[in-house]
């Protein structure tokens, strides 16, 4: 396993609040330091938006291998683990493609066509119990539920199962720190194994009876004679939930979150026009999806970043300072859902590794809010709510576990 890369120690943020929304620093680092080197992690860090990018796609300089990483999801046991050839984040071109193409079986542009009511019917069901003219949490109402009752839909899981789908997956994402972090690298390797368990079987169910699910569009994938085992398709649906879960949960709670405290009007714009929600749901991924960073390797010695970089050297890439790089953006710190070019921001990467799921989490975001104004004429913040509390570290940086928010009818 690779060594974990403890990103907190370069940004050393004084409050969970700072890190939650770091404009500051970004805005300190774009100027001061774009190309930073950090002594006590030995990493050098990029923060311009042409930087960014070229470290994230320029795969024959800066590469996806290398033994330190600033990723750490998952268990640490085979069955939390993706099957080898499915090392998609952490394998260079030629490679990758195979990697990538067997993958992108399951994320056809049909798929995704075939998807969208299925995610509606997820998030009409999950906004109809919301009750009016009261204080709900959306991080419990929306945030949390969509994004794993969506995969366990989409994976093809029985929905009488998925709660227990949900209690493994709220284990195996839930972040460590230092202080827990043997205790819950156990826990996780146990719900790893329980999910692996409960899994097996449906897989190995659908290679005779297929459905019309991701597990069986992995079954039925072959690349130049390359297939999957169902011991793979197992592990490779870990890696969707790795990569699907915690992210796209961050992003529709910091989204509430923006339409209470960032721009009030916002949220009757959208209520009233609610056409303008692809917009939103773009500029909310630029604007309030922090902590966006990706490490890479050198792989040649290069001065491509202006500076001396080695062989071996950790790069990493600040993917949410670069969206907010004035170059690229005009008033990058204002939050504005009609800039022409927002679709621009680097959250979703950059290159041969560019996010896979984006269609499916932009998608996800969108369907969820279009469902949300339907049902809910105004939303209003809670005096008395307080951030610093609220907030827990998760593989997107700082996420909320709670935001109240007044139902208005
Ligand atoms: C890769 C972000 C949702 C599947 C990536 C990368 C980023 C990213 C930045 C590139 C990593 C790199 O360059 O090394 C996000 C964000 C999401 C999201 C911000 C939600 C807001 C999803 C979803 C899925 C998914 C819903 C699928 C269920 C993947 C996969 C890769 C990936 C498979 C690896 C692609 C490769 O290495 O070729 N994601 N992601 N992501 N994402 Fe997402």
């Amino acid at each position: 396993y690779k060594e974990v890369i403890l990103v907190h120690d370069i940004t050393n943020f004084q409050s969970r609040a700072e890190e939650f929304f770091p404009l500051h620093w970004f805005r300190k680092m774009l100027s001061e330091k774009p190309v930073y080197y950090h002594e006590e992690t030995d990493t050098w860090n990029v923060f311009r938006y042409d930087d960014v990018k070229q470290v994230l796609s320029n795969h024959e300089y800066f590469s996806s291998e290398g033994s330190r990483t600033t990723i750490a999801v998952g268990a640490k046991n085979k069955e939390g683990t993706p099957p080898d050839k499915m090392n998609i984040s952490s394998i260079d071109p030629p490679r990758h493609q195979k990697s990538r193409s067997l993958l992108s079986a399951a994320f056809t542009p049909r798929s995704l066509k075939n998807w969208e009511p299925r995610i509606r019917s997820i998030a009409k069901q999950l906004v109809k119990d919301i009750e009016l003219n009261t204080t709900i949490d959306i991080v419990q109402a929306l945030a949390a539920p969509l994004p794993s009752m969506v995969m366990a839909d989409l994976l093809g899981i029985p929905l009488k199962d998925s709660h227990r789908f949900k209690s493994w997956v709220d284990i195996l994402f839930q972040p460590a720190n230092r202080e827990n972090a043997e205790e819950m690298e156990l826990k996780k390797q146990v719900a790893a194994q329980e999910y692996y368990q409960f899994l097996y079987p449906i897989v190995v169910q659908k290679r005779t009876q297929p459905g019309d699910d991701i597990i069986t569009d992995l079954l039925k994938v072959d690349v130049d004679g390359e297939k999957f085992s169902d011991d793979e398709v197992v592990r490779t649906t870990m890696l969707l939930l790795g990569a699907g879960i915690e992210t796209t949960s961050h992003m529709v709670s910091s989204t509430f979150y923006s339409f209470l405290y960032d721009d009030p009007n916002l949220y009757v714009q959208l209520r009233k026009n609610p056409e303008l929600i692809p917009l939103a749901v773009e500029e909310m991924l630029r604007y309030r999806f922090h902590n966006a960073k990706r490490h890479r390797t050198v792989k040649k010695d290069n001065n491509l970043l202006g500076v001396e970089l080695k062989k071996g050297d950790v790069v990493i890439s600040w993917m949410s300072a670069a969206n907010m790089d004035e170059k690229i953006f005009e008033n990058p710190f204002d939050l504005n859902i009609y800039r022409p070019n927002n679709k621009k921001h680097l959250t979703f990467g950059n290159g041969p590794h560019f996010c896979l799921g984006a269609p499916l989490a932009r998608m996800e975001l969108s369907v969820a809010l279009t469902a949300f104004v339907e049902r809910v004429p105004f939303i209003e913040p809670v005096e008395s709510f307080d951030l610093e509390n609220n907030l827990t570290v998760s593989a997107p940086g700082q996420s909320l576990t709670y935001l109240p928010v007044k139902i208005v009818h």
